[in-house]
């Protein structure tokens, strides 16, 4: 496996050419099956439509997770139960405890905006955590929409901090719904070595190499 690069395609497929626990840790924010257009100029997200690519991600993902190691999952309040009775019926990954994370500043809407949303943290055995102080209300900025940027984007910031909290240094973290590689650019930051794979090249920054 190359490290280091995002590949581009479906993480579904790729995770299935993947050697069971390689990676020591994974931190993704998947498609929310919401079906809906994000920001001003209606961005669409493949699979938004598909809250099934999240259960077949799951699986895999749990399989190439390595034993003592955990999984970090952002999701929203819609998907939130749908995901939970999924993971605790169908798959062996202990939901160890849902993260807020709360945004500086809200987003657009209408009535009621949008400042949170939920990490759920899985487990797979008894990982260790390395901070003494990982509230479980995360509180970061949002990345404002521009006519090009992902619209999902998260803070480099609250990445870096999840991923201190759950990794040491060389490990090697997947993001398999990448997007635009924060989680990636996080990892290089903080010097871990990481894996991304993203369907849709249109995200996929300019400074990645891509495979
Ligand atoms: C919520 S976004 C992730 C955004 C990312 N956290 C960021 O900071 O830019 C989910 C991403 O999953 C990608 N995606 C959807 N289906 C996929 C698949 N089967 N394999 C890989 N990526 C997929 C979408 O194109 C989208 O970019």
């Amino acid at each position: 496996m190359e490290l280091n690069k995002i590949i581009q395609g479906d993480c579904i497929e790729v995770m299935r050419g993947m050697p069971g626990r390689c990676v020591d840790l994974i931190v993704t924010d998947p498609p929310y099956g919401d079906n809906v257009a994000y920001g001003f100029n209606n961005k669409t997200i493949k699979n938004n439509e598909n809250p099934l690519i999240n259960c077949l991600a799951l699986v895999e993902m749990y399989r190439i997770l390595k034993l003592n190691r955990s999984l970090y999952l952002f999701t929203n309040w819609k998907h939130y139960p749908f995901l939970t009775e999924f993971i605790s019926r169908y798959t062996k990954f202990k939901i160890r405890h849902l993260v807020v994370w709360r945004k500086h500043n809200f987003g657009l809407g209408w009535a009621f905006r949008h400042q949170y949303e939920l990490i759920l943290v899985l487990e797979k055995g008894k990982p260790k955590y390395n901070l003494k102080n990982f509230s479980d209300v995360q509180t970061a900025s949002h990345i404002n929409h521009n006519k090009l940027n992902h619209p999902h984007e998260k803070p480099l910031d609250l990445l870096k901090k999840i991923i201190i909290h759950s990794s040491s240094e060389g490990d090697l973290v997947l993001d398999p719904f990448a997007g635009s590689g924060s989680t990636c650019r996080a990892c290089e930051e903080i010097g871990r070595k990481w894996v991304g794979i993203e369907l849709d090249g249109r995200w996929i920054g300019m400074d990645f190499k891509v495979v």
